[in-house]
């Protein structure tokens, strides 16, 4: 038994497990590589290399999620649905860095509550795929499963699993995170000067004016409490946490490290690594995997996931029910929130389990439209978080985060929002290789919707 050092409740370490243990139980979505030796190689590699993330941020990490669910402050997780290697590019990071910093500046003014901001960046290179392989014109390949795996152009060279790609996948997110740390700890996310976030494109948005009223009302409000208290030196400084999904066990595992002064293993590639919802088998390999790992741990619940099933799912991983240590992300669809969601709030409230809840509107209202082209309604991704909201408040539990994927780009991939994006407009700038991202203008639509939703009654809450 180990103390919790902040919740004082007894956390068992887990029975029978080892970094490896996954290794005994099916593990879906795994790539075949050609060539094993080739792949020990590169483990032994990235086993030697320094990690990411340390042990300290990933615990600090924990108690804001244990935060969160008790409604004290509100998690924002978002970025994109898969990084490339040649997205790892100064403007690219920096653009997706403002669009979170913006979007949590809005639910701060607006639901007057500390903002746990995590990026989905920084490692987010593993892609689940629906097929193992792909057929075009009569040639089948192996599919695209994000850069860290093979390429996505239709070769046989690209589409081979090359292991020197996780050595790639750990390098490129390390630089991710050095730029993203020095950002903000150089001052770009000092609160004194919130135009350092703004994007040159959208100076004509719809939104601008809304937004500008608010940095505006928060300019005044740091410039009168620094009239009375002196300089607010910390506002200078925001956390910011990383997570991906834990989907590539082998990655996962080589970045599973014991540290000194602490009990147990942590996963350091990253801050929050979560399941997705392939891979979500109560007795697979990824469970198996995240149970061990003492990070903070993410899982998908799509439709269909029984009452029962997340029940036994939940007793798995936070087998203590300790505080912050699992978030259930939800991503239902608008069309089937309503039927999907209710009986599991139930069961998990009956059963008295210590969850956060977060909204992942993005992943349940994917289409695609006669042309082949995947895509997002914005009018179905609010939907599904209004209905979120409302949901949670009918049965007492709390809507404490929304999972996004977003970039800081001018893409067109999600039709509607402020410019009410149409069919027509998508080839205009369409670069995602997997799924439909929000750009920064529905970013921050959705950001001051979730304000309009929830604001007051957050905040009621949080206080009572
Ligand atoms: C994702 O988050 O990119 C994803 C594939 O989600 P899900 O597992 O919920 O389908
Ligand atoms: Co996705």
């Amino acid at each position: 038994m180990q103390a919790d050092s902040r919740n004082l409740i007894a956390v068992r370490e887990p029975h029978d497990w080892t970094p490896d243990s996954w290794q005994r139980k099916a593990a879906v979505q795994q790539p075949s590589y050609p060539d094993a030796g080739a792949l020990a190689v590169a483990l032994a590699d990235l086993r030697a290399l320094p990690p990411l993330v340390t042990s300290w941020e990933v615990l600090a990490l924990q108690r804001q999620l244990a935060d969160a669910a008790e409604g004290r402050c509100f998690l924002l997780q978002g970025g994109d649905c898969a990084e490339s290697f040649a997205d790892c590019t100064s403007p690219l990071i920096s653009n997706r860095l403002k669009v979170l910093l913006q979007m949590s500046l809005v639910l701060v003014h607006g639901l007057k509550l500390p903002v746990v901001r995590v990026g989905r960046f920084a490692g987010q290179y593993a892609k689940p795929r629906s097929t193992d392989t792909e057929t075009r014109d009569g040639e089948t390949l192996p599919s695209y499963r994000g850069d860290i795996v093979n390429a996505p152009e239709f070769t046989a060279a690209a589409r081979q699993p090359d292991p020197r790609r996780l050595i790639e996948a750990h390098s490129k997110s390390a630089l991710t995170m050095n730029f993203t740390r020095a950002l903000i700890d150089g001052g770009f996310a000092d609160l004194h000067h919130p135009e350092y976030w703004d994007l040159a494109w959208v100076e004509h948005s719809p939104l601008q004016d809304e937004y500008r009223h608010m940095v505006d009302s928060i300019g005044d409000s740091v410039r009168f409490m620094e009239t009375l208290a002196g300089p607010i030196g910390s506002f200078g400084k925001v956390d910011f946490y990383t997570s991906h999904e834990a989907l590539l066990l082998h990655y996962e595992q080589a970045a599973t490290r014991q540290v000194p002064r602490q009990w147990g293993w942590f996963n350091l590639a990253t801050h929050f690594p979560w399941i997705g919802m392939r891979t979500a088998q109560l007795d697979g390999a990824h469970v198996e995997y995240c149970r061990g790992i003492r990070n903070p741990v993410g899982l998908k619940v799509g439709p269909g996931v029984k009452p029962d099933t997340l029940l036994r799912t939940i007793d798995v991983l936070d087998p203590d029910n300790e505080p912050g240590r699992l978030t259930l992300i939800h991503r239902m669809g608008a069309a089937k929130i309503a039927a999907e969601l209710p009986p599991l709030l139930q069961a998990v409230k009956a059963h008295g389990r210590n969850v956060l809840w977060c909204c992942d509107p993005m992943h349940g209202n994917t289409e695609a439209l006669a042309n082949g082209v995947k895509t997002r309604r914005f009018a179905n991704i609010r939907a599904e978080l209004d209905a979120a909201f409302d949901i949670h408040a009918a049965h007492g539990t709390r809507l404490g985060g929304v999972h996004l994927e977003l970039t800081g780009e001018n893409v067109t991939e999600c039709l509607g929002g402020a410019r009410d994006l149409a069919e027509g407009d998508l080839a205009r700038a369409y670069k995602s290789t997997v799924d439909p991202r929000l750009n920064y203008e529905q970013s921050l639509e959705l950001a001051m919707l979730i304000v309009r939703k929830c604001g007051n009654a957050l905040a009621t809450r949080a206080t009572d």
